[in-house]
């Protein structure tokens, strides 16, 4: 099936990462947000990631404007009723994705293929919000999109194989490279990455050493772009913490629960960077300490 216009809906970090994907590798794209202010926000961010890309001699200034050219901002969901592929990327809830999912299935053309970025949630639950079940899929991104190579693919028992096949080819006119698994919690990269996060908590709390140098052990002894505190500063404290809990809901294995420390952060508000503080303290942004308060645990 092909694919011309891919709508994105949620212009947050992911969302606006998908929507600068789509729309540079050609596709007219429209992305929907919930106020004007989110979508001011989001539209700046693709703009200043673009220019990260000029800047670096990887696109041109005309592939930027051609790119920029090809995104429509809306506030209203029926400017995605012609679209061919509608990705959801809005926020951690359920509730809110399902009810997302009825609205659009009433809207857009019934043909259209639709999509979740949800990193946890059961998409098989998702797609039980619609009346088009062979047509629904998880294409799930990772942080930074417009870096980072990888897109979990996901079908469920009923997801149609030429879906599917949509979805690994959309991934591949992006750029990126798909990998495809199966509706099971976590899907292959949280599954994996998710216990050795908490891993790292717990490794703290047992004073195996401290948040910077269990971050320098697994940068400088396994070549990890980040540590795992830099890194759950990175993805959010918070998101860290919500997808151990589904984990946990859905799997009942001790690795996958959150160890109390994540849980009381998460309480006191440390989100990690986009709340100013998580295991390190972003003050100084270009320069993070080591969150005073939680030191000593070590
Ligand atoms: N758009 C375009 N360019 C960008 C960018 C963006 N959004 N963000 C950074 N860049 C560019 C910078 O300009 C810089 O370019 P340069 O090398 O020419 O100077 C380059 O990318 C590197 O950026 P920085 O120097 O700021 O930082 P790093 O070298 O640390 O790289 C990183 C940043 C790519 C984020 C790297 O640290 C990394 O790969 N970290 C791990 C990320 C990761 O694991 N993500 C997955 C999280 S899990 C997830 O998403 C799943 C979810 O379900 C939880």
């Amino acid at each position: 099936m092909e694919i011309r216009k891919v709508g994105v809906v949620g212009c947050g970090l992911m969302g606006s990462g998908i929507a600068q994907a789509a729309a540079t590798a050609g596709f007219d794209t429209v992305v929907r947000e919930v106020s004007q202010e989110l979508l001011d926000k989001g539209r700046s961010a693709i703009d200043r990631s673009l220019a990260k890309f000029v800047e670096k001699g990887e696109l041109s200034p005309e592939q930027k404007a051609q790119a920029l050219g090809r995104l429509l901002p809306t506030l209203q969901l029926e400017d995605l009723a012609n679209c061919d592929l509608v990705i959801e990327a809005v926020i951690e809830n359920l509730a809110q994705k399902r009810e997302l999912f009825t609205e659009l299935d009433r809207i857009v053309k019934p043909h259209a293929v639709f999509a979740s970025n949800t990193s946890s949630l059961s998409i098989t639950e998702l797609m039980t919000a619609t009346q088009r079940a062979p047509r629904f899929l998880g294409l799930h991104f990772f942080n930074p999109v417009p870096l980072m190579k990888l897109v979990e693919v996901v079908k469920t028992v009923v997801t149609d194989p030429e879906v599917v096949q949509t979805g690994l080819d959309f991934a591949r006119r992006l750029g990126k490279t798909p990998i495809l698994t199966t509706d099971r919690a976590g899907f292959i990269v949280n599954r994996l990455l998710v216990p050795y996060l908490l891993d790292a908590i717990r490794a703290l709390e047992e004073g195996f050493g401290t948040i910077e140098d269990i971050d320098q052990g697994m940068k400088l002894g396994c070549n990890h772009p980040m540590g795992p505190f830099t890194l759950m500063d990175f993805v959010g404290v918070d998101t860290t913490y919500s997808i151990a809990e589904i984990l946990f809901q859905e799997y009942r294995e001790k690795r996958f629960a959150p160890p109390p420390l994540l849980k009381r952060m998460v309480l006191a508000g440390m989100f990690g960077r986009k709340s100013g503080k998580g295991f390190y303290d972003y003050s100084d942004p270009k320069n993070p300490k080591v969150n005073k308060l939680l030191e000593g645990r070590g």
